[in-house]
């Protein structure tokens, strides 16, 4: 089967011209003007309208176990609102507590996502303990195609690990090659300043924030890249919130630590006030790092646009309003997450290009290609080129609606970002060559994803 798309702008990390894709199977085959196509190929037109490389959502959770609950979407209606969101592959946080074995916890996220997902997908391998087997264990797991892990320096005595095990994951992944991302926040404050502000009567989810404040994250970012650092490694900052936090970010950046940063979609466009809201309106906006102080967005928008920030990806990671209430009691236990693996590539296309923050090719780099060449999925994804996947997103600039609950495909019963309005959303998007979205709605197979083994590339 053949697909030609015609007329359109196609527009990469580095070019912008109007042309023609065309795709013979799974792969783009010729990029050009004027392509001809055999008979029985899909031709669609894109006149009048953009063409981008597939999305990619470097951070993304979807089978989640967590405070006491569960992440609502399953790979199907994850995958689905990705694609409808124009996300065509996305990286998974596959995150066994440290009570949970390593590889037995990797071939559970496996088995979760493996015939279940519509667009392609892989995993960053979280280390939340680091044990005799561990090495062994996460040696097989790079075997199998995993090219980057994860650790969190926050969420004591569940995911977090301590500054030994970093040490230990750093210098493995030096050896392997492979980049290991890092939720950076100092455990031990936050746990105190919690205690503290309980003590008080402090207990709504407007103290989520106090708890774990800008500082707190700075630290860990410092700490976390001066390992990165002394042990040669490749880091990546993930969910980055704030100045503070940034500047230790770029400092090392700047003293040429190989470290890469990623924001996340909630930071650029809500804050703190939005967890202050009374009752579980506020908790629904309850993530880690918190929803920040507005005079954080500058910031972040200025940073993405100048090259700082590298990624831009969701931290989508649905809980209910039944589950948020989990947290009515005390903010400590309020399941900690904001959807939005469906608005990512809309709102940030609005809020980014069209308000004049972002330029088209930094907006495909930030949403697409940049996570492709850190996490060894380039040429493969992320760019329209020859030899590269048929992931492919006509992008429509005329569309005008707005971000709803009700109308979304994500397993959730609100969205954090409603109301906001849109203008801009995929006419089609193709995985592999495959239509799977059509104005809007899911018309393909709902089992087309497949899992993305990748080989590690930061020696
Ligand atoms: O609040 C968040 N970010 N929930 C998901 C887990 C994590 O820290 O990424
Ligand atoms: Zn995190
Ligand atoms: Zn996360």
């Amino acid at each position: 089967m053949a697909l030609l798309i015609k007329g359109g702008e196609i527009v990469t990390a580095e070019s912008r011209f109007r042309g023609d894709v065309f795709v013979e199977g799974e792969t783009i085959t010729r990029v050009g003007a004027g392509l001809d196509a055999p008979p029985g190929t899909e031709v669609l037109d894109a006149s009048g309208k953009l063409v981008f490389p597939g999305f990619i959502d470097p951070h993304v959770h979807i089978y989640l176990p967590f405070m006491a609950t569960f992440a609502k979407d399953t790979h199907q209606t994850g995958s689905i609102a990705a694609l409808i969101g124009g996300t065509t592959t996305f990286i998974e946080m596959c995150c066994p507590s440290r009570y949970d074995d390593a590889l037995e916890g990797y071939e559970l996220w496996k088995s979760k996502a493996e015939g279940h997902s519509a667009c392609d997908y892989t995993f960053h391998m979280s280390v939340t303990k680091y044990e005799d087997n561990t090495e062994g264990q996460l040696r097989e797991i790079v075997r199998d195609g995993i090219a980057s892990f994860k650790i969190f320096l926050a969420y004591k005595n569940f995911f977090g690990v301590d500054d030994g095990e970093m040490y230990q994951t750093l210098a493995l992944a030096k050896k392997l090659g492979v980049i290991v991302t890092a939720h950076c926040e100092n455990a031990e404050l936050v746990s105190r300043l919690q205690a503290s502000l309980l003590a008080q009567g402090k207990s709504g989810p407007e103290w989520h924030e106090p708890s774990r404040p800008e500082s707190v994250e700075a630290e860990g970012t410092g700490r976390f890249t001066t390992f990165v650092e002394n042990t040669g490694a490749a880091g990546y900052v993930v969910h980055l919130s704030c100045g503070p936090a940034l500047a230790a970010a770029t400092a090392a950046k700047a003293r040429g630590v190989r470290i890469s940063i990623e924001s996340v979609l909630p930071h650029f466009l809500l804050d703190k006030t939005y967890a202050e809201r009374p009752g579980v309106e506020g908790m629904k906006h309850v993530m880690s790092p918190p929803l920040r102080d507005k005079r954080n967005h500058g910031i972040l928008w200025n940073a993405l646009a100048a090259g700082a920030i590298d990624t831009v990806g969701t931290d989508h990671c649905p809980f209910d309003t039944e589950q948020k209430r989990l947290g009515e009691a005390a903010f400590t236990q309020i399941p900690n997450g904001i959807p939005g693996i469906e608005d990512r590539v809309n709102l940030l296309y609005t809020c980014g290009v069209v308000r004049g923050k972002l330029d088209l090719n930094r907006f495909v780099e930030v949403a697409s290609t940049k996570a492709a060449k850190l996490f060894g999925l380039f040429p493969r994804k992320g760019t329209i080129a020859v030899g590269s996947d048929g992931d492919l997103v006509i992008y429509d600039t005329a569309y005008r609606g707005v971000v709803s609950a009700k109308t979304q495909s994500m397993n959730n019963d609100y969205n954090g970002f409603e109301g906001m309005p849109i203008e801009g959303r995929p006419a089609v998007v193709t995985v592999r060559g495959q239509v799977q979205v059509k104005d809007g709605k899911f018309v393909g197979d709902s089992k087309r994803g497949r899992l993305l083994r990748r080989e590690p590339t930061h020696f």
